[in-house]
């Protein structure tokens, strides 16, 4: 087993100015997201929760979280003030992005976002983000495979254990993402949906592709052209016309 999760090993090494407010470590838990607004009224805006396992860890569409004990991170950050250009839509693309940004920045791969919230390394998917709001409260959670082997992951995902060969002090790689996301988010605030564009212009991994999307209301193809400022993506279809896919809509992409 990798190295424990340790609370003062991971505050030394977040920025002063982070707004990170607690951070609190479990052994196990339900899911991370769920503890966050379990425990709303005693919990600050930037509390951070992280767990070495979790029982009933989720994603998107409800997709169950392989949460293997002591080997991945699994996150989740409370924002209970949310500035007025933060749309809700858009903390799952910062999320993402930002962890494509930190994971390059760390590793020198070529990781990339796979709209709306995975973290992509040659087909094959290193990490999720989601965002869950309720009464105006966000929480963000982020899932990423760190110290796994092939046989604590499900098909078609990797690590980053995988992929680099060495096993990574979580400890350090979660101060380090923190402080990258403090960095996303003060850029968010000052430049608005230019800043996630940009991030997306960088990482996206089908601008300029074509795709398929499976939807609620039935398969879209067409190549990938850029976003809308609610995080939407704009398809151009074959016949020439504009589609923009919701994150609401979408089942499935490839
Ligand atoms: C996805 O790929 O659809 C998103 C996965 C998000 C998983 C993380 S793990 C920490 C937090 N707690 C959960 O139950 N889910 C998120």
């Amino acid at each position: 087993m990798s190295k424990k999760l340790n609370q003062i090993e991971i505050k030394k090494r977040v920025k002063s100015d982070s707004i990170v407010s607690d951070l609190i470590v479990l052994d196990q838990v339900g899911s991370t997201q769920d503890y966050i607004f379990e425990n709303l009224d005693s919990l600050k805006d930037g509390a951070v929760v992280i767990a070495e396992s979790q029982s009933s860890g989720y994603g998107r569409m409800g997709r169950t979280w392989q949460s293997s004990y002591g080997k991945g991170l699994y996150m989740s950050m409370l924002f209970k003030n949310v500035f007025s250009s933060m749309k809700y839509s858009g903390f799952t693309m910062l999320g993402s992005l930002s962890l494509c940004y930190y994971l390059r920045l760390e590793y020198g791969f070529d990781f990339k976002m796979r709209w709306p919230n995975d973290v992509i390394f040659e087909d094959s998917k290193l990490a999720g983000v989601l965002a869950n709001m309720k009464d105006g409260v966000i929480s963000l959670g982020f899932g990423v495979n760190i110290n796994q082997d092939l046989s604590e992951l499900p098909d078609l995902a990797t690590s980053i254990l995988l992929i680099t060969g060495k096993e990574i002090d979580r400890n350090i790689f979660i101060a380090g993402f923190l402080n990258q996301l403090q960095k996303d988010l003060n850029d968010w605030e000052a430049e608005s949906f230019k800043h996630l564009r940009k991030l997306w212009l960088d990482f996206a991994l089908f601008k300029g592709k074509e795709i398929t999307a499976i939807t609620r209301s039935g398969t879209i193809k067409g190549i990938v052209e850029d976003i809308t400022e609610d995080c939407g993506l704009i398809i151009r279809g074959d016949m020439g016309y504009k589609i923009i896919l919701s994150v609401l809509d979408l089942i499935k992409i490839r």
